[in-house]
């Protein structure tokens, strides 16, 4: 990836399609995702975040990936080659998979761990309560499956077997898009669980506060593996004679249905075994691990079932994070003209050390807690919350103002092809994108730094 020279195209709308919906598909869908609708008060999170999808992600996605395209290269000489005032994006963007790969990690670690339990039979005790708080608290254990799954992605990077890897996401996805309508169908069919299934999909307009909206802004530039240039690689391998349109519209369709699933998995069921209790939906970061091995104790198979989910769950982070690696990984070969063995090795040992500190935040250094927030949290605030949305506005600002929205549509209908929004994307691109992005962010800052208050 990367390396102009070698350059290669994806062969059909399809490929496209897959490697891309790849690397969207990952933790942000079936842990991130479910976490933040408990939180954000169910219903308002999951409408906003749908609206959100297809005005402002739809957008930024179109105009990512027909920069890619039209380039054909990846972020960081892309934004220069269009503007030289605009390198500087290149950089920031670089910086945001600097931040979430390490970060990632520790949760791949997690997920690596819960298959563990799950193959050796233990899934039973994995659903006792205070199971996983006491795993995350120690220093060692998850410092180890950290590693594990750290050096996991290294060896598949450096080997660069990733195409190998492409191939077997095209069976495992539809598997994991199948198990979790499974999942999703028996926990909420479970007494007691409409309760659930209300939070989760009536909206609370009560509950609506700009915190809610950036939250949902974050977590959708995340999911879709947006702001941080990875797009416009993919659109650079983008055929021309593949509709853009319609490819980015699959993909955002694809990735917001795993992650509207996983919290119909999740959600009822934190609602079933509190006992409606709604002070369970705060759980955070942990609610996937703590809620699912209860449904699958009481699910019959539940071993078995548990055993495949977390297997599909830590295909679905690898991939995502192999990708998040290789990027690191590709601008150091580009520009520094390292070899990939020693980009790849020194890019593992900075996510291993970098990681260390969102492990430990847990246990030993839980009383260290920047803006109120454990490590982990910390980083992914930073990066999705802060870095993200200042990226995504200046791409908006450079497509619209810089390079004009013609510029992107005329790249949309290259070959003939439609490009159905042509309207509605120019005036997202020009006026509400950008607007929009900023308000929420600057009104969201200066609450959370305690300016004033909502
Ligand atoms: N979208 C991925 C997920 O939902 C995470 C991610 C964010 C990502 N940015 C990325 C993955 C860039 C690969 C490349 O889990």
């Amino acid at each position: 990836m990367g390396k102009k020279s070698e350059r290669s195209s994806f062969t059909s709308k399809l490929g496209f399609v897959l490697a891309a919906a790849g690397s969207a598909v990952g933790l942000g869908n079936l842990w991130r995702f479910p976490y933040l609708a408990a939180q954000y008060g169910g219903g308002i999170f999951l409408f906003v975040y749908v609206i959100l999808a297809f005005t402002f992600g739809f957008t930024l996605m179109v105009t990512e990936v027909a920069i890619g395209r039209k380039t054909g290269k990846s972020a960081i000489s892309a934004f220069r080659s269009l503007d030289k005032r605009f390198g500087f994006v290149g950089i920031l963007a670089t910086i945001v998979p600097v931040i979430i790969t390490p970060y990632y990690c520790v949760i791949g670690g997690w997920v690596t761990k819960y298959l563990a339990v799950y193959l050796s039979g233990a899934g039973h005790a994995a659903s006792l309560d205070g199971y996983f708080g006491a795993f995350i608290s120690q220093p060692w254990q998850p410092l180890v499956w950290f590693f594990v799954f750290v050096i996991a992605t290294s060896v598949i990077v450096v080997l660069g077997v990733e195409k190998g890897v492409e191939k077997a996401s095209k069976i495992m996805m539809p598997v994991l898009l199948v198990l979790s309508l499974v999942i999703a169908v028996y926990s909420c069919t479970r007494p007691g669980a409409l309760g659930g299934i209300l939070y989760y999909i009536r909206p609370d307009f009560s509950r609506l506060s700009v915190k809610t909206v950036l939250a949902a802004l974050g977590q959708l530039f995340y999911s879709m593996s947006l702001a941080m240039g990875i797009m416009i690689t993919y659109g650079s391998y983008m055929p021309k004679e593949t509709n853009l349109e319609s490819s980015v519209r699959q993909i955002e369709f694809f990735d917001t249905l795993i992650a509207f699933l996983a919290g119909l998995m999740i959600i009822p069921a934190v609602f079933v075994f509190s006992g409606g209790d709604e002070s369970a939906m705060g759980a955070g970061a942990g609610l996937m691990f703590i809620t699912l091995p209860k449904v699958f104790l009481s699910m019959p198979g539940g071993q078995f079932i548990g055993g495949l989910f977390f297997f599909l769950v830590l295909f679905a982070a690898l991939t995502s994070s192999i990708s998040l690696m290789e990027t690191i990984v590709s601008i150091l070969m580009d520009k520094l003209g390292w070899n990939r063995l020693f980009a790849t090795v020194s890019t593992m040992v900075f996510v291993l050390i970098a990681g260390i500190p969102s492990s430990l935040g847990f246990g030993i250094w839980s009383h260290i807690t920047p803006l109120g927030m454990d490590l982990l949290d910390f980083f992914d605030f930073v990066s999705n919350t802060v870095m993200m949305p200042i990226v995504s506005f200046l791409i908006c600002f450079l497509a619209a103002y810089i390079l004009k929205p013609d510029t992107i549509i005329k790249e949309a209908q290259a070959n003939g092809a439609s490009f159905k929004s042509e309207k509605f994307y120019r005036i997202m691109i020009r006026y509400v994108a950008p607007i929009g992005i900023i308000a929420i962010w600057v009104s969201s800052m200066a609450a959370g730094l305690g300016l004033f208050s909502w």
